[in-house]
């Protein structure tokens, strides 16, 4: 596991990597220290922020379909568990025999599974503490149990395309052959929704984002000025993506160690992007990522698609040593 002090120097890499590049772009996961996580639930259930609701919508009007489809007694396996706010409903639709939650945070894994445990008495609960950007080798199993991958939330879309496209591989690998896959995708909609949901009326977006900052400030030893950042939701239509950015209030610097780092006034560090799909290149991302889409129930409006996909053979061309019960 990794130790705190690993986590710092990381971040400290990171930001000052970020200050020295002309876009000023930080990966998103510094986001979620227990703070942000705890600011991000607290987002899931604003009334602008309509992802977690319409997903969780979805997967109980389409119970009966994913019954039909997925059908009863798979390995459940879940990536990012969280919360697992939306896994219940999945869990009621498809008669999983064994729950296999992945995610690096230790802490929500063991709340979250408790949770699970305590509502499914009979189902066999087995949480995996690792990062699921990598190939993580799943619990071993007394019978080869199909098995059915879940990303819920649309956090594929926090990632590049390219970076999206390799985690769906490595998921794959993960999954091993024959395996369904289970993902929620946020669809391109009205700007007007999106800057709503992603700046809403009582702030917790703003805080969310500035967080960042504090937490940089308590890890890192710093004095960023907090107060005098603003967040922003930019709509990039070329990218189709909502980028949150934290912009300078006015020219300020602060220190860093030895480094000097300067932010002239409108100057913004960018902090997440959250890529909205048109059905179709959300097809496209699934296959390039070794996924061929079967089925998929969108949202009125088709504001959120929930795929179903099967792993393409020709991924497995591609790899080898396939095999879903490995021994941990
Ligand atoms: C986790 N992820 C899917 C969220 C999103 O919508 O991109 C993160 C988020 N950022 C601001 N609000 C929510």
């Amino acid at each position: 596991m990794k130790q705190a002090s690993d986590e710092t120097e990381e971040l400290r890499a990171d930001f000052l990597r970020c200050c020295h590049t002309s876009d000023w772009t930080l990966p998103a996961r510094w986001l979620y220290d227990h703070r942000g996580s705890e600011l991000f639930e607290q987002i899931t259930h604003l009334p602008e922020y309509y992802p977690t609701r319409t997903e969780l919508d979805l997967l109980r009007e389409a119970a009966d379909a994913l019954r039909a489809s997925i059908g009863a007694g798979r390995m459940l396996v879940e990536f990012g568990a969280g919360s697992a706010a939306k896994t219940p409903a999945l869990i009621k639709a498809i008669n999983p025999t064994r729950y296999v939650p992945i995610d690096v945070s230790g802490d929500y894994l063991r709340e979250s599974s408790a949770v699970i445990m305590e509502r499914f008495v009979d189902l066999e609960v087995t949480p995996v503490e690792a990062d699921f950007n990598r190939a993580v080798p799943l619990p071993q199993c007394h019978r080869r149990l199909p098995i059915i991958g879940f990303f819920a939330g649309s956090t594929i879309g926090n990632l590049e395309p390219l970076q999206a496209t390799d985690l769906l591989r490595r998921m794959g690998e993960t999954l091993g052959k024959d395996a369904l896959l289970l993902i929620g995708m946020d669809r391109v909609k009205p700007i007007e929704v999106l800057q709503r949901a992603y700046n809403d009326s009582q702030g917790v977006t703003a805080a969310f984002n500035l967080n960042l900052l504090t937490r940089v400030n308590r890890e890192l030893g710093v004095n960023i000025p907090v107060a005098d950042f603003t967040h922003e939701a930019r709509w990039n239509a070329a990218r189709a993506r909502i980028e949150m950015h934290l912009v300078a209030n006015k020219d300020l610097s602060f220190s860093i160690g030895q480094e000097r780092v300067t932010f002239t006034a409108g100057k913004s560090l960018h902090t997440e992007n959250s890529h909205k799909y048109r059905f179709e290149e959300a097809r496209m991302l699934l296959r390039c990522g070794g996924w061929d889409p079967i089925q998929s129930w969108s949202a009125p409006d088709d504001w959120f698609t929930l795929f179903l996909a099967k792993r393409d053979v020709l991924e497995e061309y591609f790899q080898d040593g396939d095999d879903n019960c490995v021994a941990q």
